[in-house]
């Protein structure tokens, strides 16, 4: 009994200080990583306004991707972009923990919770390493549905240069609210 008690209280103790270690882990990373939000919509809102969202394109696939690989070398985490309906199937493919999260995002938002406040934190052990997860949701804005709205509205020369560089295209048909994908971070602990 004694042996019982003295177990459980070690398991408490344990999830009581991970939990500790959940919200300052998630706080720095936080911290480091969501301002490269904001500079990615407005590089290409800025592409959009100065080369038209057909010429916006080489941006998105160049400009976006090197501004998150800036954060990487800068904290040395695993950073990147996913998505259940990816654009660029190479980078973005969620691995199953990731997939998972994003159709939780899904449900979450469809339970009523604002998709800008959505993400998830996580630690988990992978091939006997723990390593600590964070995943934000990247809500479908206005700007967004020039290149992610229904295929039937977006403009014509985009559509050409998007099934050129992406053939097998799966990011458009989304409406404003909708979680089109996540930052995702992986922090070996
Ligand atoms: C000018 C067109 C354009 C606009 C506007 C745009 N995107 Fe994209 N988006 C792209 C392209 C092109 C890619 C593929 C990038 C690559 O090759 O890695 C992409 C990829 C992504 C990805 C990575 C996952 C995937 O499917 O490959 C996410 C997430 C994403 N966009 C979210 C957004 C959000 C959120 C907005 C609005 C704030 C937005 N995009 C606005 C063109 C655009």
């Amino acid at each position: 009994m004694k042996k019982l008690l003295l177990t459980l209280t070690l398991a408490l103790i344990t999830t009581a200080v991970q939990a500790q270690d959940i919200s300052a882990l998630t706080a720095e990373t936080k911290k480091a990583v969501l301002p490269v939000i904001p500079k990615v919509v407005t590089a290409m809102q800025e592409a959009v306004a100065e080369k038209g969202v057909a010429g916006a394109i080489a941006v998105c696939k160049e400009e976006a991707p090197a501004l998150i690989n800036q954060k990487r070398q800068e904290t040395g985490w695993e950073i990147r972009r996913v998505s259940l309906k990816t654009r660029n199937g190479e980078r973005a493919t969620p691995d199953l923990w990731e997939a998972r999260q994003l159709a939780d995002f899904n449900i979450r938002a469809a339970s009523g919770e604002k998709p800008e406040n959505i993400e998830k934190s996580e630690i988990v052990t992978i091939a006997g390493q723990t390593v600590f997860r964070y995943m934000k949701a990247l809500p479908v804005a206005d700007t967004c549905l020039k290149c992610h709205g229904p295929s039937e509205g977006l403009d014509a020369a985009l559509k050409v240069k998007l099934s050129e560089s992406y053939p097998h295209d799966q990011a458009t048909g989304y409406s404003k609210g909708q979680i089109r994908g996540a930052l995702t971070v992986k922090r070996s602990l």
